[in-house]
């Protein structure tokens, strides 16, 4: 069967209040209209025409060039945009789905229900409708005593009676190519809006003698953003099918109201997510690990059985039965191998960190590469900047770092060396030797009382009332 698409996606988006265009707003971490693109491939459709406005730089940014684009000048209507795609249909068989480049939440399953509908009743078209409880806004489904379709009516030009109709259209279909082809000609800007309605097309079809089918789906499925209102409940639900597919794939969730997962984000079984946790990006999680509570991970690849407690990871490999956090932050092209704790404040930057190796605390690395078990005293620093550059170090295998030492860039820290605490490090050190590098500490005996310095016990009170806070 000879099947296309046409997205409509040339509006203005005017309730937006957006500098950019309303359908590459991002939904669970996917932009509204790839969200209608992954839909139509999974459905089996991968020819696409998307029509697009003034803003078709940022929709061809996000779908590439692997669908076809037609401008719309003037946005005269649903009507008027798929006419811009006539050229493209002349000349083709077989059938023809339309939908809006702003709903996230069309699904394959639709998309395919509306097909084998459209096969199975030998329609000039199928109209995919849901019921909402509050219809303000929708073309109304209008049928005849039998229940059959007979045409759509748009809010603005509703009647008393068709006001009441809760059935409302999705603004998807899927149509016969050639019937379409020759609705669109005769249609005309007769309406409320002076737009031309691509809904006439049903009335045409049906008086050319057609018999129009339906799909009725949930309403949410037909969900459009309009306004960043509807772009958060969009994001809600979806977010809420998201947490779901996980769970029954054997994730623990703690909490469907505060945990964030973008939709490419994949998780092993057995790992427990805890509230406050976003997980964005492509992202993708071993089995038995625990991420969260307040947790941020974008792009991170972690193993199994690694904990993840209040972090925050970027663009980042994390390995199998590492501990992290809670308060450390992982930024881009970090590698930490298995094994390694990595405390808190403890941030690390495009590092490599071998097996087994410990920053528990206060500790910056940056650019460098450090080898297995090596153990960072608190308040260890790269100091990865040499005047010009930013370079890191070297730390070899089995290096103990004293608490509150500075490692000058590029310096060599060989295997099995130990750094004197409080050292700042700008020469290599010997495997196997000690590095130390601090002035000498001098006592003066008796001081505080020859300088009559002495502290005692004079507390000082502090003054607990809010407003003086
Ligand atoms: C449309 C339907 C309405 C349906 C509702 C469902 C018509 C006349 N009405 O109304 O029956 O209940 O969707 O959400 O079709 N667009 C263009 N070019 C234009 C105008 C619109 O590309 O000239 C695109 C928009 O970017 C949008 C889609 O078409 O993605 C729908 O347009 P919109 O103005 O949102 O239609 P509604 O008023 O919501
Ligand atoms: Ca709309």
């Amino acid at each position: 069967m000879d099947i296309c698409a046409i997205v409509m996606a040339a509006g203005d988006g005017k309730r937006m209040k957006s500098a950019h265009s309303k359908v590459v707003h991002q939904v669970a971490g996917k932009p509204i209209v790839k969200w209608v693109y992954d839909a139509l491939c999974e459905a089996g459709c991968e020819e696409q025409v998307y029509i697009v406005g003034d803003k078709q730089e940022e929709i061809r940014d996000v779908l590439g060039e692997g669908v076809a684009y037609v401008f719309q000048e003037k946005r005269l209507g649903t009507g008027h945009a798929v006419m811009q795609a006539e050229p493209f249909l002349e000349g083709r068989g077989g059938y023809v789905i339309v939908l809006p480049g702003d709903s996230p939440m069309v699904s394959a399953g639709t998309i395919e229900k509306a097909l084998k509908s459209m096969e199975e009743g030998d329609f000039a078209a199928v109209v995919i409708t849901a019921s909402a409880a509050d219809p303000t806004g929708y073309g109304r489904v209008v049928r005849d005593e039998k229940g059959n379709v007979l045409r759509i009516v748009e809010h603005r030009d509703c009647n008393e009676d068709e006001l009441k109709i809760r059935e409302i259209n999705s603004s998807m279909y899927v149509f016969k190519t050639s019937l379409l082809l020759s609705a669109l000609g005769r249609l005309s800007a007769q309406n409320a809006q002076k737009e031309y309605y691509l809904t006439d097309t049903i009335d045409i079809l049906i008086k050319d003698g057609g018999v129009v089918g339906s799909v009725i789906c949930d309403f949410e499925d037909t969900l459009g953003v309009n306004d960043r209102y509807q772009l958060m409940q969009a994001s809600k639900i979806i977010n809420k099918r998201i947490l779901r597919k996980h769970m029954m794939n054997g994730v623990e969730i703690v909490d469907e109201d505060n945990t964030w997962i973008h939709s490419a984000v994949e998780i092993g079984r057995d790992t427990i997510i805890l509230p406050g946790t976003r997980l964005m990006g492509n992202t993708i999680i071993g089995e038995d690990c625990i991420i969260g509570e307040n947790t941020r991970l974008d792009g991170v690849q972690v193993g199994n059985g690694t904990v993840i407690d209040m972090s925050v990871a970027t663009e980042s490999i994390i390995g199998s039965d590492c501990r992290i956090g809670p308060f450390s932050h992982i930024r881009p092209g970090t590698l930490i191998k298995d094994h390694v704790t990595i405390g808190a404040y403890v941030e690390i930057k495009s590092s490599e960190i071998d097996e087994y190796t410990r920053a528990r605390h206060l500790t910056y690395i940056g650019d460098s590469k450090v080898g297995k078990n090596v153990n960072f005293g608190c308040g260890t620093v790269t100091c990865n900047f040499d005047g010009v550059d930013k370079v890191g170090c070297t730390i070899e295998d089995n290096v103990f770092i004293g608490g509150n030492s500075n490692i000058l860039a590029s310096v060599v820290l060989g295997h099995d060396s130990y750094i004197a605490a409080g050292s700042t490090i700008n020469k290599d050190v010997p495997a196997l030797g000690l590095g130390i590098a601090r002035s000498q500490q001098e006592n003066k005996p008796d001081w505080v009382a020859k300088k009559n310095r002495l502290r005692g016990a004079n507390y000082i009170k502090l003054d607990t009332r809010r407003s003086e806070v």
